[in-house]
C-alpha cells in the first residue's frame, strides 16, 4: 500500500475518510503510482523526432482522458481543435512569430480553445436562451480547458512522449483564429504540441520557486526578501542549459521579458481584446446571435455563420 496520506485524513492523524473506512478509495488507488516524484521530473520537450509518428488512436486516446477532468458544473467549456493540414501549421508557426519549430515538428498540433459556442449550441437545441458573459467565459473557459489540457499532458507523458504547450499563439491570435476558421464564441487559448521526443527522453531541468512561496499556510503573506532572494537563487540554477540560455542571464530578465511594461504579456494584451472582439465575447450580437443569421462576425462568416 502506499504512504500517501488519505484525502481529507487531518494533521494529528485521525483519517476522517481512511482507505479502510473507504474501500472504494482504496480500491481506486491501488493499482494508480504515486505521481508527485514523476511530475517533479517531467519537463517540456521542444524537439521531437520527425520520423517518429504518435498514431491517431493513440492522440484520441490521450483526448479521452483529458476529458475527464473536472469541469464547473459539468459544462464542459473547451475544445481541442487537431491542426492535421500541414499549411496551417506552417502557417501557425510564422504566426507565433518566434523560435516555436515544434509546431510543425510534432507528431500532432491541438489548439486549446474556450467553447462557449458548444454551450450556446446545446441550449438552442433545447429551445434555451445563451447569454454571453465575456469575462465568466473567459475565466471558467480558460480554467475548464486547460485542466483538461492537463490531463491530455500526463496522459502523453505518462505513454513516453513528449509535449510543448504553444502560449505564442496569443502573438497574433486573431489571425490565429482566423486562419483556422474558428467561428464565434471558440477561442484559442494555446496550442499543444505532442510527439516523440528527439533524443528519446526529455532532458531540461526548469526548477521552480519554493514551495513557501506558492503556498500559503493559514492565510496569504507577501513574501520576504530573504524569501525573494530564493526565488531567485532557485530559478537562477536554469540558465547555462540548453533550452533556457547562456549563464549571464538571471530570471529577473526572464520576468522582465514576460510582465516588464513592454513584456510579451503587455504586448499581449490588445491582440487578446481584439480577439475575444472578433471571437464574439464581447458582442451583443455574437455568441448569442442566433446561427441562422447572415450577420454574424467575421468568424461567423468563415463557416457559413451556423453550425
Ligand atoms: C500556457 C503555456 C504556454 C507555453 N508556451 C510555450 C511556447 O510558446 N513555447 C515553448 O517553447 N514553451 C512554452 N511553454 C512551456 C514553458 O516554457 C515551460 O513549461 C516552462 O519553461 C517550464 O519548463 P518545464 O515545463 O520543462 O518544467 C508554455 C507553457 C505554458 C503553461
Amino acid at each position: 500500500m502506499s504512504d500517501r496520506t488519505p484525502a481529507g485524513g487531518d494533521r494529528a492523524g485521525t483519517d476522517r475518510t481512511s482507505r479502510t473506512d473507504r474501500p472504494a478509495l482504496a480500491a481506486a488507488v491501488a493499482e494508480v503510482p504515486d505521481l508527485a516524484p514523476w511530475l517533479a521530473r517531467r519537463a517540456t520537450v521542444r524537439q521531437f523526432d520527425t520520423d517518429a509518428e504518435i498514431p491517431d488512436d493513440e492522440v484520441r486516446a490521450m483526448v479521452d482522458a483529458g476529458r475527464k477532468a473536472p469541469t464547473s458544473g459539468t459544462t464542459q467549456m473547451y475544445s481541442f481543435v487537431w491542426i492535421r493540414d500541414p499549411d496551417r501549421r506552417e502557417r501557425i508557426h510564422e504566426l507565433c512569430s518566434r523560435g516555436t519549430v515544434q509546431v510543425e515538428e510534432a507528431s500532432h498540433f491541438l489548439l486549446v480553445c474556450i467553447d462557449l459556442r458548444r454551450i450556446r449550441l446545446l441550449l438552442e437545441h433545447r429551445d434555451r436562451e445563451f447569454r454571453t458573459a465575456p469575462a465568466m467565459g473567459l475565466l471558467e473557459g480558460a480554467i475548464d480547458a486547460s485542466l483538461a489540457a492537463m490531463g491530455v499532458m500526463l496522459a502523453a507523458e505518462s505513454r513516453g512522449y513528449g509535449v510543448c504547450p504553444i502560449g505564442n499563439i496569443l502573438n497574433n491570435l486573431t489571425a490565429v483564429a482566423a486562419t483556422t476558421d474558428l467561428p464565434s464564441g471558440v477561442l484559442p487559448i494555446f496550442g499543444l504540441c505532442l510527439g516523440v521526443p528527439r533524443h528519446g527522453e526529455a532532458t531540461e531541468h526548469a526548477p521552480r520557486v519554493p514551495l513557501d512561496a506558492v503556498l500559503h499556510e493559514g492565510g496569504y503573506r507577501d513574501a520576504t526578501d530573504d524569501q525573494l532572494d530564493a526565488c531567485y537563487d532557485a530559478m537562477n540554477e536554469m540558465y547555462g542549459d540548453s533550452v533556457y540560455g547562456d549563464d549571464r542571464r538571471e530570471w529577473q530578465e526572464t520576468l522582465e521579458r514576460y510582465w516588464g511594461p513592454n513584456g510579451f504579456m503587455n504586448r499581449r494584451e490588445g491582440e487578446l481584446l481584439d480577439a475575444l472582439r472578433q471571437q464574439g465575447f464581447f458582442e451583443a450580437r455574437g455568441i448569442d446571435e442566433p446561427a441562422d443569421t447572415d450577420a454574424g462576425t467575421d468568424a461567423d462568416r468563415n463557416t457559413g455563420g451556423a453550425v
